[in-house]
């Protein structure tokens, strides 16, 4: 064993020495070598590509399994089925599992059982290795939910979706770092199944390094046949722990009356079962950090609606979010708040004992005063970056990214949060939303700058809407100008938009408070081509676009795809995007970042920013 830790610290010191070496000569980097100066697009491939590594297809595919697949398909017999781990928990111990039993019921009236007196089990056997040599062998007990949305579509009036069981089991104070088997209660009780994980490591006195620590990040995933090739790829390169930020089954495009009929005025809650099955052989190894995306909301068909100014919230059945929710809880949950819509919207944690994430819903407020914004504060507040070094922040809706589709309509958000991440010395930020990929150089407010946050936009997991192929600063063939200058929003342009509601720009995304800019982004432009003013051209104070590439943006490649991040030391990490069309062996996105102890924001814990909550 002690072997074993010299090596580990062998290791991590050539790590150190090499990574050391590369930036000697420069005093301020967060990106080593030459990813320092990326700045790539990814072009149509030809129709007789064989080499897809720089290029994407200009027409794709992404069909749901067809219900009744037996990809998607599961017994309501009473087994287990779509068993999905959440964690870790912020004590870096406690995991949640959580699966079904039986099927739904979809009729008129349904009675919602009581399940408050039924118990649920999950044993868990750690494999006996140098951290546990006996083998723990623990049973944990928890509790079954379900829950009721009465559907509003006038076909189905008075119809109602009564989920199956959801159970939910807190597997407290495992051993990190320690491979557990483990197995989950049917509906008549017995333990079924045949599934492992293994726990994260953290750090304490005499403990071996956590690093490398490999973290997956994806977005949008759905259940395509594109989002199995993700599932897989990401299964094939063995994350510790997976990061989805948004947007999960897609239930919401399917009519309430019918789970293969692809349109609008359903939220068809079978398609969130169906979605559960796809994906449990990776979220049943590895622990999800999810967030809620748009696709959560689930406000239409439903009877339900949601304001983004509200800040105390009661949700009756049938509120926006509960599917979600449900089947969803935060990392930190209880039997307490299972089901509770209210108590599992946003969550922190920390992975690895050495990396703090800071989960973001950007549905609901996030201004000052509101419930989520004091207690986003108080979690940036907490962080000691001498005892957890990594800060990433995720939240669905992509800050910056240069596609067509939602194009800043994160401006109102970042007005209020930009700063407070800067000042916090957030190291990544990862967004989906945006069905593409596409990587930031270190930028705060449209500038290049080595002390912010790099962005990271992985809204391509494959789902059904298929990829956005429009750049802003392309030229539209209707138009003859850039697709930024014919941008408008509910059919009006930014100008318009700016002049006639001056509390803050939206394109579509969430506008809860006012805001105190339309576009950060200086008017002088951002990237070598001239820039393209959308905004008022007599008086034009702010840029909103520009001709090519802004030079803020490192890659992009409207293609499917995941993520992975391996925290190598306190200090560096490396970070890759895996492309579908290429596969696990090649990365077609690959960086070595470097956190930097001259930014005067990554050194300490940061200083209190001086409240305005
Ligand atoms: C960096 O770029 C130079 C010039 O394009 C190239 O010759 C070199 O191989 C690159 N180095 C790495 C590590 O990719
Ligand atoms: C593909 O077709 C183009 C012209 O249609 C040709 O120039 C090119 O060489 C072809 N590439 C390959 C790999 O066959
Ligand atoms: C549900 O069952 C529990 C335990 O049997 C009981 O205390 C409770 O009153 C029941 N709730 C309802 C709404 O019937
Ligand atoms: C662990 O617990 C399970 C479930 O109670 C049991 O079947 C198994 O035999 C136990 N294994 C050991 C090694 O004690
Ligand atoms: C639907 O439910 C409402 C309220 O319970 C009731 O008044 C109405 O008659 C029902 N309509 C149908 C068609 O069942
Ligand atoms: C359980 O899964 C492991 C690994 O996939 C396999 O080796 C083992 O045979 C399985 N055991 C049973 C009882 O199915
Ligand atoms: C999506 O999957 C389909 C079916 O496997 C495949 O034909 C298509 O190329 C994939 N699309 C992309 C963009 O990878
Ligand atoms: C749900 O959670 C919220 C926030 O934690 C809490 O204020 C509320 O009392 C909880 N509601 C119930 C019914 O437990
Ligand atoms: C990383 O930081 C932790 C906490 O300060 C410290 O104990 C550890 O020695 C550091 N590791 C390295 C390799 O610097
Ligand atoms: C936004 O500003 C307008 C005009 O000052 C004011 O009427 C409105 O209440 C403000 N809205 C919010 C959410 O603060
Ligand atoms: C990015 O472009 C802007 C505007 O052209 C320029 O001022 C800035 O120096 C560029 N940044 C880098 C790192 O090249
Ligand atoms: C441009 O801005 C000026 C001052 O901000 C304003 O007076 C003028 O009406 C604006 N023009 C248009 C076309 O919106
Ligand atoms: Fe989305």
């Amino acid at each position: 064993m002690q072997l074993r830790s010299i090596a580990i610290l062998a290791l991590l010191a050539l790590v150190q020495a090499q990574a050391y070496r590369l930036t000697e000569d420069r005093s301020l980097i967060a990106e080593i070598g030459n990813a320092t100066n990326q700045h790539i697009t990814a072009k149509p491939c030809s129709s007789n590509a064989t080499e897809f590594k720089s290029c994407y297809l200009t027409s794709t595919n992404a069909k749901d399994y067809p219900w009744g697949s037996p990809e998607i398909t599961y017994s309501a017999a009473g087994d287990p089925w779509g068993v999905h781990l959440t964690g870790p928990y912020p004590d870096g111990r406690t995991y949640l599992v959580s699966w079904f039993t039986g099927g739904p019921t979809i009729k008129r009236n349904p009675t919602q059982p009581n399940t408050s007196a039924l118990v649920t089990y999950a044993s868990v056997q750690a494999i006996p290795s140098a951290a546990v040599p006996s083998g723990e062998n623990l049973t944990f007990t928890g509790k079954i939910i379900t829950y009721l949305r009465l559907y509003s579509d006038t076909a189905l009036l008075n119809y109602s979706y009564l989920s199956p069981f959801i159970h939910h089991v807190v597997l407290a104070n495992l051993t990190p770092s320690t491979t557990y088997k483990y197995q989950v209660s049917a509906r008549n009780g017995n333990l079924a199944g045949n599934y492992s994980f293994t726990t994260l490591p953290l750090p304490a006195d005499g403990a071996p390094s956590p690093y490398p620590l490999r973290i997956g990040i994806m977005g949008d995933v759905g259940q395509t046949r594109n989002s199995s090739v993700t599932r897989d790829h990401m299964l094939s390169n063995n994350p510790q722990v997976v990061i989805h930020v948004g947007d999960n089954s897609y239930a919401d495009n399917y009519h309430a009356s019918n789970p293969d009929l692809y349109k609008s005025g359903g939220t068809n809650q079978q398609r969130w079962d169906s979605f559960s099955v796809l994906w449990e052989p990776l979220f049943s190894k590895a622990p999800v950090l999810n967030i809620p995306g748009n696709h959560e909301v689930e406000s239409v068909g439903i009877k339900s609606s949601i304001s983004l100014t509200t800040t105390s919230w009661s949700f009756p059945t049938n509120f926006p979010f509960q599917s979600y929710a449900a089947r969803f809880p935060v990392p930190g949950s209880t039997a307490a708040t299972f089901g509770n819509i209210t108590a599992n919207m946003y969550h922190s944690t920390v992975l690895g004992g050495v990396a703090t994430l800071i989960s973001f819903n950007n549905y609901i407020a996030f201004h000052p005063g509101s419930p989520q914004y004091k207690w986003a504060i108080q979690e940036f507040q907490k962080v000691d970056r001498t005892k957890t070094p990594w800060l990433f922040v995720q939240y669905h809706t992509s800050s910056y990214h240069t596609y067509t589709n939602h194009y800043k309509s994160m401006e109102c958000f970042m007005s209020i949060w930009e700063d407070i991440f800067y000042r916090y010395g957030v190291d990544l930020v990862f967004n989906g939303h945006v069905h593409a990929y596409e990587r930031t150089h270190p930028v705060y407010k449209y500038r290049q700058d080595n002390c912010a946050p790099i962005y990271v936009t992985v809204g391509d997991g494959g789902n059904i809407e298929g990829l956005y192929r429009n750049f802003v600063d392309d030229i539209s063939s209707t138009t003859k100008a850039t697709y930024c200058e014919g941008f408008t929003a509910s059919g009006q342009s930014p100008a318009t938009l700016y002049y006639t509601n001056p509390g803050g720009w939206s394109s579509a995304g969430p506008r809860p408070a006012n805001c105190s800019t339309v576009s950060f982004q200086p008017a002088s432009g951002v990237a070598g081509g001239a820039p393209v003013m959308c905004l008022n051209n007599t008086n034009p104070l702010l840029g909103f676009c520009q001709s090519s590439q802004p030079n803020w943006s490192a890659l992009r490649d409207p293609s499917f795809g995941h993520a992975i991040l391996d925290l190598l030391s306190n200090t560096t990490a490396r970070f890759r995007w895996f492309k579908n069309l290429v596969g696990t062996k090649v990365a077609v996105d690959d960086v070595v970042l470097e956190r930097q102890a001259s930014c005067q924001n990554r050194r300490h814990r940061s200083r209190h920013l001086s409240s305005s909550s």
